[in-house]
């Protein structure tokens, strides 16, 4: 017998959709194989206002645009959608994670599970949100918080349990690294953006991805959720992906080199611009690919890599926290 989850989605911009695409184009491969039917219940969105149906809302209706009502305050949604779980997927707030914040604990509180790609609640609440679910019963899961699809979190938790993680080093924002590489074959800011745009990888605000706070908000993510040290997102240095950064990606090129925006994090959090030479483990990465380092006290360095992802790798991680919810 299949296992129903019922889903409400909370925002439905680059990643929600390819979260609905997903499901919708996996949904025998997740009955037939892997006994799960997805359904989702309720969408709500800032423009196009909100929608419920406990019978389920078709996705290609989803995917068509046009309005779904009237705007219901994400909060509200949360509490309220005919729905086991929450799908959030609201733009980051770099420094507080508000709305996000404030719609994940009225739907933990009303007992709805949390799934997010979402680093703003994770930095800048996760302990308070995790305390919360497990008073509620239920989970706040976001494993493509960091680094869309590649696991991170669930990667730490279960295979590499005590090892006593003392740092991470990555590339952790596809936007900079397709911008840093279009400028040393002699590209321009604007274009790689708006690639970049279109291939759903870039932020709401590309500034975000560009002045490093995307990066940042991640190490924070990491810091609040392994260590349980909230980092100061402001505090941290941070190094600017713009034109001014062509000649060096240029002459780093010119020497067989890449210029690439590394984000690191031990007691200390920077994201700088930084030569990396072929023998180093981030050179390889292609297009959007992502990598994260880390070092623990226990094991060698372990490294993740993505061979350039795209938007549906960060639905899949999406994916995988619905999945894991009993
Ligand atoms: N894109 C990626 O590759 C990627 C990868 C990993 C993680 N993330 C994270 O995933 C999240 C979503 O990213 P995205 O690229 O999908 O952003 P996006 O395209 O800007 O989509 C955000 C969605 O949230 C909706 N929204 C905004 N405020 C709302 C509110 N108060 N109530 C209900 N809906 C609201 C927007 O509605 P409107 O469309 O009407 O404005 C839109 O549907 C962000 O936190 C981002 O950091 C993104």
């Amino acid at each position: 017998v299949a296992r129903e989850l019922r889903l409400g989605l909370l925002g439905l911009g680059s990643v929600g959709r390819a979260f609905a695409r997903l499901v919708s184009e996996e949904a025998a491969w997740l009955l037939h194989d892997q006994g799960v039917r997805i359904v989702i219940t309720g969408v709500s969105t800032r423009r196009s206002g909100a929608r419920v149906d406990e019978s389920g809302l078709p996705v290609e209706e989803l995917l068509a645009g046009g309005r779904f009502g009237d705007q219901v305050d994400a909060a509200d949604f949360a509490a309220t959608c005919p729905a086991d779980l929450i799908v959030e997927t609201l733009p980051l707030e770099p420094f507080s994670g508000a709305t996000a914040i404030g719609a994940t604990r009225a739907a933990l509180r009303s007992g709805r599970h949390v799934v997010s790609a979402n680093k703003g609640p994770v930095a800048h609440a996760c302990r308070e949100l995790t305390a919360l679910a497990a008073e509620h019963g239920v989970r706040y899961s976001y494993e493509s918080a960091v680094a869309d699809g590649l696991p991170v979190f669930n990667l730490l938790r279960s295979c590499l349990p005590a090892a006593d993680v003392t740092s991470f080093t990555g590339v952790l924002n596809s936007t900079s690294q397709v911008v840093l590489d279009a400028l040393a074959l002699g590209g321009t800011v604007a274009a790689a953006v708006l690639a970049a745009q279109q291939a759903g990888i870039a932020e709401a605000d590309p500034a975000y991805d560009l002045e490093g706070w995307d990066a940042v908000v991640k190490l924070a993510a990491l810091s609040a959720a392994v260590w349980d040290r909230p980092l100061d997102v402001r505090q941290v240095h941070r190094e600017v992906v713009g034109a001014g950064a062509a000649p060096r990606a240029a002459e780093a090129a010119a020497r067989g080199r890449r210029l690439m925006s590394v984000a690191e994090l031990s007691d200390q959090a920077s994201v700088r611009l930084v030569e990396v030479g072929p023998h180093e483990v981030f050179y390889p990465l292609r297009g959007a690919g992502l990598a994260l380092t880390v070092r623990s006290r226990l094991l060698c360095p372990i490294t993740v890599t993505s061979d350039d992802p795209s938007v549906r790798d960060t639905a899949y991680g999406l994916l995988a926290d619905v999945l894991s919810i009993d």
